[in-house]
C-alpha cells in the first residue's frame, strides 16, 4: 500500500499550538512503529485570510479532496470579527465540511478515570461514561436556504432555514446505527419533532431505517430534553444522532461532562473513495482560545484524541489509535494536567508542549 497522505491545516489561536503536539505524535510513530505519513501543511480560517483574502484557497481545498484524511486544528478569533461574512474564518471550515460532504461527525464524550473528580458534575455522574453523540454535519440549518439578512417594512430581518431531505436524515442515520452496532446497540435520536416539521421528518425515517437494524434499541427524545438528560444521567446514552445545530450545542454541553473542552476529539466522516476509506477530517470540538492563544496553556488532548480517531477510522490502525488512548489515560493517571484540568487553586499546571513530551514518553514506555 502506498504512503498514506495527510493535509494538516493547524488554523488560528491555539490551534497552532496543539497540532504542534499532534505533529510529535505523527513523528513518534513514524519512528517507531514504521507508520509513515506523507504530510502537507496548509492554511485555514483567519491564516489563510491573512495570505489570500479567503478563508480557504481552491489549491486547499482541491489538496483535502485528494487525501487520505485531513487533520484541522481551529479556526476563528476576535482579530477576524469585523470581517465580511462571506470571507470569515469559519467560512473556511464550513466549506470543507460542505465540499467535502462530511455528513456524519462522531464526537465521543469519554471520561478517563483520572478527571472523573474534576468534572463540574458529581463523580457518580460521569466516572466511565463513554458515548458518542452523532452530529449531521452538511446540512440543516447551518445550509438551508434562504438565508441572509433582508430588509421589510423598514426594519432589517435575519433568516436561516433549518431543512432536511429524507436521504440526508437516512444517510446519517444509518450511520449511527451502523455504530450503534458496534458499541451497545443502543441509540437515542434527538429533534424537536413537537415544534419542527424537520423534526417529525427526521423521526420517521429514523424510525423506518431502524427496521433495517432490530438489534437496536431505538429511542426518540425532544432535543431539549435531551439536553437536560445529559446533564442529569449521562449514561443512560450510549450512541445519540442529532442535526446539525443540536448537535452542536449538545457536543459543547457534553464536554463538560468528560471535564473540559480541552478533551473533546471529533471524526468528521462522508462516503467511501475509491480505495474504501471514508473521506474525512479529524478536528478538536474546541475553537481556537483566543482567551489564552499564544501562552502555551492549551490542552492539546482534544487534538491527540483527533489524530488517535484517524488512526482508528482513516488508516484500520485501531491498535495503535488504542496505543495512544492509552498513553493518555496514563499521563492523566500521573496527575499532569494543562490549565484547564485544575481548578482555582490546583497545582502547578504543564504547558501544551510539556503534555505533548509526557505523552511521547508514555508512548516510548509502551514498547
Ligand atoms: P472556544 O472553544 O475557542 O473556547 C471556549 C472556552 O474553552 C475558552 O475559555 C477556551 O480557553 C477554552 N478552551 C477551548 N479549547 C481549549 C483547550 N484545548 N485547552 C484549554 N482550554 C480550552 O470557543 P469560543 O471562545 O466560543 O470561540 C472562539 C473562536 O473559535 C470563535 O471564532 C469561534 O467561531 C471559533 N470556533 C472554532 C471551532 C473550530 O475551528 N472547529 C470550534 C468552535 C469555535
Ligand atoms: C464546531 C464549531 C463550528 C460549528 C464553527 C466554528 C463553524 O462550533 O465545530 O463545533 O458551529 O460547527
Ligand atoms: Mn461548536
Amino acid at each position: 500500500m502506498s504512503t498514506p497522505s495527510l493535509l494538516i491545516l493547524p488554523g488560528d489561536g491555539i490551534g497552532p499550538e496543539v497540532m504542534a503536539e499532534v505533529v510529535k505524535i505523527i513523528d513518534w510513530y513514524g519512528e517507531n512503529r514504521g507508520l509513515t505519513f506523507d504530510v502537507t501543511m496548509d492554511l485555514v480560517g483567519g491564516a489563510a485570510y491573512d495570505a489570500h483574502g479567503v478563508p480557504l484557497s481552491d489549491e486547499t481545498m482541491a489538496k483535502a479532496q485528494e487525501v487520505d484524511a485531513v487533520l484541522l486544528g481551529a479556526v476563528g478569533g476576535p482579530k477576524y470579527d469585523t470581517l465580511d461574512f462571506s470571507v470569515k474564518p469559519e467560512r473556511g471550515l464550513l466549506r470543507l465540511r460542505k465540499e467535502m460532504d462530511l455528513f456524519a461527525n462522531l464526537r465521543p464524550a469519554q471520561c478517563f478515570d483520572a478527571l472523573a473528580d474534576f468534572s463540574s458534575l458529581k463523580k457518580d455522574v460521569v466516572a466511565g461514561l463513554d458515548i458518542m453523540i452523532v452530529r449531521e454535519l452538511t446540512s440543516g440549518i447551518y445550509f438551508g436556504e434562504p438565508r441572509g439578512i433582508i430588509t421589510e417594512n423598514n426594519e432589517r430581518v435575519g433568516i436561516n432555514t433549518q431543512r432536511y431531505t429524507e436521504s440526508e436524515i437516512e444517510r446519517v442515520a444509518r450511520s449511527s446505527f451502523e455504530l450503534a452496532m458496534r458499541r451497545n446497540r443502543k441509540l437515542c435520536s434527538m429533534e424537536k419533532a413537537n415544534v419542527m416539521e424537520s423534526g417529525i421528518l427526521w423521526r420517521e425515517v429514523v424510525t423506518e431505517v431502524g427496521k433495517d437494524y432490530p438489534d437496536v434499541a431505538l429511542s426518540h427524545m425532544y432535543a431539549d430534553a435531551g439536553a437536560m438528560q445529559l446533564c442529569r444521567w449521562p449514561k443512560q446514552f450510549d450512541v445519540i444522532v442529532t442535526d446539525n445545530l443540536f448537535g452542536d450545542l449538545l457536543s459543547d454541553a457534553a464536554a463538560m461532562l468528560t471535564g473540559s473542552l480541552g478533551m473533546l476529539p471529533s471524526a468528521s466522516l462522508g462516503a467511501p473513495m475509491a480505495n474504501g476509506r471514508p473521506k474525512a477530517m479529524y478536528e478538536p470540538v474546541h475553537g481556537s482560545a483566543p482567551d489564552i492563544a499564544g501562552q502555551g496553556k492549551a490542552n492539546p488532548i482534544a487534538c491527540i484524541l483527533s489524530f488517535a480517531m484517524a488512526l482508528r477510522y482513516s488508516f484500520d490502525e485501531g491498535e495503535e489509535a488504542t496505543r495512544l488512548e492509552k498513553a493518555i489515560e496514563k499521563v492523566l493517571a500521573d496527575g499532569v494536567r494543562t490549565a484547564d484540568l485544575l481548578g482555582e487553586e490546583g497545582a502547578t499546571p504543564v504547558s501544551t508542549s510539556e503534555m505533548g513530551d509526557k505523552i511521547v514518553a508514555a508512548l516510548d514506555a509502551s514498547l
